[in-house]
């Protein structure tokens, strides 16, 4: 049987959890699938056939230049979706809205973290749009090109991925949290034309320097041109002439006629890039019509949106949720949006409750480990305001326990709204299992039933389907139209990674158990990937960075559990040339935060004369990870460890 134990322990809780919370009468009432029925009916009848039911939503949801002719062609692991069509993910996302007399709409209603607001229409977001596809046509950037994105989330994060859209140049967008070196290892992997970056963003009351960034990348960027630098903060940059173009130039000389390139249905929309259990950060690609139908449909299914509901995901735009659920789902669907800039405590704790009650925001959809923060900051922030519009609240990113689902259930949502706890990830494209919040009770811990188009099976380590309440491997049977179409310039890694281990499915990378009621509870990673803060970090990468620093000789990264962040990371490490120290322990953290970013340096180093080891050489992990987590008694953790005693009398067991 797979390994099926939970690093994080969460599953000790929720492997006894009974609790059924059925959707509220008022709320069904008047949802879009009212009825377990109807989702039921709707799951058989979508599974039955796929393809005719896709090809009739995708004509009707989204926009052709030119109808498909195939629904799918599945020719294993390669799915293409549409063939034939041509269609625009910024078309879908404005011009459908205008074409249909809704360009007053808001689309979005913008805060930046010392209080600025904007608020755009539709037509005001189509006109930048259009506007900001003309400046990157200046700069000769063309369809099939990749422009790299790291910048702050203004409304112009928005506008630059809708731009490149607009004219079939890719995005990749490198979240602003993320070292140079990351940078310049993504910029060169997708072999970018062009980056588009802000002088700085706010982050907790400081101007946190992205051009500066940038600049360092760019060293070591050779296929970069231009930078496209937003001012968003006013702080003197480092300007090359020729390179650096400031946004504001660059729109004022831009006309507002651009009309969206009709593009085939495979066209490559964006390249995302996640870790994965090697050292090497994987491309994920999305391409055009299958994503944007995905984004859109499911965005309606898991918040039940209606026209007047003020929807706020809380995400970033350098991760997944933000790319299907602050921009391209949402805005398909003609959603008005709310985009916050900051952090969730600035300038106090309050801050999201705050913007809910200003905006009267009915879909609220955030992570676990920011809900365990609001419990830690205390009741009284949550008190102070008003959260009676709320109707559905979401979760993403990485199992909640049953405790802090308990508290958003009444906290937040005053017992009258359905919690959405999606499951999926960013080669899926957008949610594939969660409650309807009008249709399926839900279970706190558990991410309920798989959307229609979606059927998900788990495999047993001998390759049989395991059956109710038995761990295994999350696997997808059938392709649906948001599944990644591939790893950008590493074919063999995509049928390798996803296709080789089970036959026939998709292998998510994630174990689950099924229980008597069809209900899937996510056990947590099959490989060497943590989960930190909802951020996905590969060990291996991590101890790249550790052993690129010459005083380490060897080092291992396991995940430890951790009250808000869900897993810490905590390392191993092997010096060579020098003594442990104290300063040799902060030099390094440092070190892994230039070599990756903040969110990857270690919690906690340990200083080690060997690292435990099988027979056969391998590393420890779960003795590693026993001893990070204090389940496995040591000495002094301050100074050289042996644990070879350890290991020897653990031989056996790995
Ligand atoms: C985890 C984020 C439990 C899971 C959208 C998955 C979850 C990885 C949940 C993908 C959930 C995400 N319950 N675990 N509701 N949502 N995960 O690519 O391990 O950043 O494989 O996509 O996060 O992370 P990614």
């Amino acid at each position: 049987m797979a390994d099926a134990s939970n690093r994080s322990g969460a599953i000790d809780t929720v492997m006894h959890e009974e609790r059924l919370f059925p959707p509220p009468a008022e709320f069904a009432a008047q949802a879009r699938i009212a009825s377990f029925e109807a989702y039921e009916k709707l799951w058989n009848e979508v599974a039955a056939d796929p393809e005719a039911y896709w090809e009739r939503v995708g004509r009707e949801e989204l926009h052709w230049f030119e109808p498909f002719t195939q629904t799918l062609r599945w020719n294993e692991p390669y799915a293409e979706w549409f063939v034939g069509g041509k269609t625009n993910a910024s078309y879908n996302c404005l011009d459908k809205h205008l074409d249909e007399g809704h360009g007053d709409r808001t689309a979005i209603l913008w805060e930046g973290e010392p209080g600025d607001t904007r608020k755009l229409s539709y037509a005001d977001l189509h006109k930048q749009v259009c506007k900001f596809a003309n400046a990157l046509r200046s700069l000769g950037v063309e369809a099939g090109d990749r422009v790299s994105i790291y910048m702050p989330m203004t409304p112009e994060l928005v506008v630059a991925m809708l731009g490149c859209a607009r004219i079939g140049a890719v995005h990749s967008v490198i979240f602003a949290g993320f070292s140079a070196e990351a940078i310049a290892e993504r910029n060169n992997d997708a072999q970018a034309v062009a980056i588009i970056t802000a002088d700085a963003g706010w982050r907790r009351g400081k101007a946190l320097p992205l051009k500066q960034t940038v600049d360092e990348a760019l060293k070591k960027s050779s296929t970069v041109k231009h930078c496209i630098v937003l001012d968003r903060v006013n702080e003197a940059v480092h300007w090359q002439p020729g390179r650096d173009h400031w946004w504001h130039d660059l729109m004022r000389d831009a006309s507002e006629e651009c009309p969206a390139t009709p593009l085939d249905s495979e066209a490559p929309l964006f390249i995302l890039y996640t870790s994965g259990s090697t050292g090497k950060p994987k491309g994920i690609l999305h391409t055009t019509a299958g994503y944007n139908l995905w984004a859109k449909k499911t965005f309606q299914w898991v918040f039940d949106h209606r026209a007047d509901d003020v929807y706020w995901c809380t995400a970033d735009c350098g991760w997944i949720t933000g790319h299907s659920y602050i921009t391209y789902g949402p805005l398909s669907a003609g959603a008005t949006c709310v985009m916050y800039e900051g952090a969730p405590n600035h300038p106090d704790e309050a801050r999201f409750w705050e913007i809910i009650e200003r905006y009267k925001v009915t879909l609220f959809y955030t992570a676990p480990t920011a809900i365990r923060a609001f419990i830690k900051w205390g009741d009284e922030h949550v008190e102070k305001h008003d959260l009676s519009s709320l109707r559905v609240l979401g979760t993403v990113g990485e199992g909640i326990n049953p405790q802090a689902w308990m508290w958003y259930h009444t906290k937040i949502g005053g017992e009258r709204c359905p919690i959405v706890d999606t499951w999926w990830q960013t080669e899926t494209g957008g949610v594939m299992m969660s409650p309807l919040p009008g249709a399926i009770a839900t279970k706190p811990g558990s991410c309920t039933k798989p959307l229609p188009g979606v059927i998900p099976k788990i495999i047993a380590e001998d390759g049989t389907e395991c059956g109710p309440d038995q761990g295994g491997m999350l696997t997808i049977a059938h392709p649906w139209p948001g599944m990644l179409r591939g790893i950008w310039g590493d074919k063999e890694r995509y049928q390798e990674v996803y296709w080789s281990k089970v036959k026939g499915m998709y292998l998510a990378g994630d174990n689950a158990r099924c229980d008597r009621d069809g209900y899937y509870w996510i056990m947590g990673r099959i490989d060497d990937v943590l989960n930190v803060s909802g951020h996905r970090l590969s060990t291996i990468e991590i101890e790249s960075a550790l052993v690129s620093h010459p005083a380490v000789a060897e080092a291992a990264a396991v995940g430890r559990p951790h009250e808000l962040k869900g897993e810490a990371v905590a390392v191993f490490v092997t010096v060579k040339g020098c003594e442990p120290s104290e300063e040799l322990r902060k030099e390094l953290k440092l070190h892994v935060r230039k070599e990756i970013g903040a969110l990857a340096q270690p919690d906690d180093i340990r200083f080690t004369n060997t690292l435990p080891k099988t027979r056969s050489g391998k590393i420890m992990r779960r003795l590693l990870r026993d001893i990070a987590a204090g389940r496995e008694a040591v000495g002094d953790t301050t100074t050289l460890e042996d644990y070879s005693v350890l290991a020897s009398l653990r031989q056996d067991e790995e």
